[in-house]
């Protein structure tokens, strides 16, 4: 079913990117030096399928907002199943029941990890962070990617790299639950429970050692929302750069993880548990009750410790390089931890740095986006259900990112888009230029 659908849907996207190259000579933006010198910030240079980033809305999956994927996309309880959300990135649609069934069976398997990789992970979890042992976990499964055989021994033919790319991202997919949760298991003396459950984050929440609806419930709204926002962000990019070499999958997404390992992208979201967790002492020391966040007496004890706190560091999981208003993927896990855990002591602190931290940084003059992202919420409710272990959370986020880059890097190949090559200017040329438009 899946494979009949992209069959059908393939051609369509074809025509419409086909017509778009008629037109092809027109202008969509100019490129300033800022831009060149700063990262490339703002500059829409990339063609990417699965979802598209508004500065002031946030993030839409194939057209669908969060809450709009909260209501229509299939749930066991109130989250989005995140197999929903892949195959409503493959294919732009919500699936029926069957299709969800079709999915969960491609996402799902009981069989143990390949030797080679738990071998590996169970040799080297305890010597490396969990995100480096994570790529290098990927990596070992590569040795099984259909599309490297094909391209190597000369039998796929371009019109199935496509599915290829499906076949292997879906067997990564399959296998990254098992390969995340024994990295936790291993490294930090955890022992798995029961599987119980049917779906992929239940089980991975049970792969994980818990066996609480809540964490699971938790789980499958993390691993839904986190898995693309647009094809900028260091992670999707990395993948879909990679991937347009005819890497494989595995090579691509390990490639990812590799830059959602760094403390500016997806390891923010343990930066914030560490100010939490200082924060939480600094009351602590100080006596001072943590109330809630309407609590003006609370909110100005708040403010004194972010004040000092930026005499020498940022506020981790505040501002965003693209957002600039609250990410919406921080209001869902809000909502979700007020109805949840609204009693947490670390769910009454993060709610109440989201009243006191935008003040403060917009009286600071020169923050772009003084709101919180994903990354000042997600750790907290991991960490409320006794997932405590923060440098595991860039893990979480991995399972998660891994859905969007295998989705894109589908439909690059199944559009035959060509290897990224972008050009780049050293400084002398990009002085000439500047003396020369004076
Ligand atoms: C992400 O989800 O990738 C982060 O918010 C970072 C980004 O979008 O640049």
């Amino acid at each position: 079913m899946l494979k009949n659908k992209l069959h059908h849907e393939i051609p369509k996207i074809k025509e419409r990117v086909k017509a778009l190259q008629k037109d092809g000579n027109r202008i969509v933006d100019e490129i300033d030096v800022a831009s060149i010198i700063g990262g490339m910030r703002d500059l829409p240079v990339m063609f990417y399928l699965g979802s598209h980033l508004d500065p002031i809305e946030g993030i839409r999956f194939r057209g669908f907002s969060i809450p709009e994927m909260q209501a229509k996309l299939p749930k066991i309880n109130k989250e989005p199943l995140p197999e929903a959300v892949l195959w409503l990135l493959l294919t732009g649609e919500a699936p029926n029941v069957a299709e969800l069934g079709e999915i969960n069976k491609l996402l799902i398997t009981d069989q143990p990890l390949p030797k080679s990789t738990s071998d590996l992970i169970i040799n080297y979890a305890k010597h490396h962070h969990p995100m480096t042992m994570l790529s290098m976990a990927i990596l070992d499964l590569q040795k099984h990617s259909k599309f490297a055989q094909g391209y190597a021994n000369a039998s796929l033919k371009k019109n199935h790299y496509w599915e290829a790319t499906l076949d292997d991202g879906l067997f990564l997919l399959k296998y990254l639950p098992h390969m995340a949760a024994l990295i936790y298991t291993t490294k930090y003396n955890k022992t798995p429970v029961k599987v119980t459950r049917s779906d992929w984050a239940g089980q991975y929440s049970e792969h994980l050692g818990f066996s609480s609806e809540h964490v699971a419930e938790v789980l499958r709204g993390y691993l839904a929302i986190h898995s693309d926002h647009e094809g900028g962000n260091v992670s999707a990019h990395t993948s879909y750069l990679v991937n347009s070499a005819l890497s494989d999958p595995f090579l691509s997404v390990s490639a990812a993880v590799n830059g959602l390992a760094g403390p500016l992208h997806g390891l923010a979201n343990q930066e914030v548990l560490k100010f939490l967790l200082t924060l939480r002492d600094y009351l602590k020391g100080k006596a001072i009750a943590i109330t809630n966040a309407d609590d003006l007496a609370f909110q100005k004890e708040i403010e004194t410790f972010v004040l000092n706190w930026l005499k020498t560091g940022v506020i981790p999981g505040y501002g965003h390089a693209k957002l600039r208003n609250t990410d919406p993927r921080f209001t869902h896990l809000k909502e979700q931890a007020l109805s949840i855990m609204p009693d947490k002591e670390l769910v009454k602190l993060v709610h109440t740095c989201e009243k006191v931290i935008p003040t403060v940084l917009k009286g600071l003059g020169k923050v772009k986006n003084p709101y919180p992202n994903v990354d000042a919420h997600s750790g907290v409710l991991l960490y409320e259900l006794g997932l405590t272990e923060f440098d595991y959370y860039t893990v979480v986020f991995a399972v998660s990112r891994a859905i969007g880059c295998v989705a894109n890097m589908v439909w690059a190949r199944a559009l035959n888009l060509p290897i990224e090559r972008p050009g780049s200017l050293s400084l002398e040329k990009l002085e000439e230029i500047v003396q020369s438009r004076q």
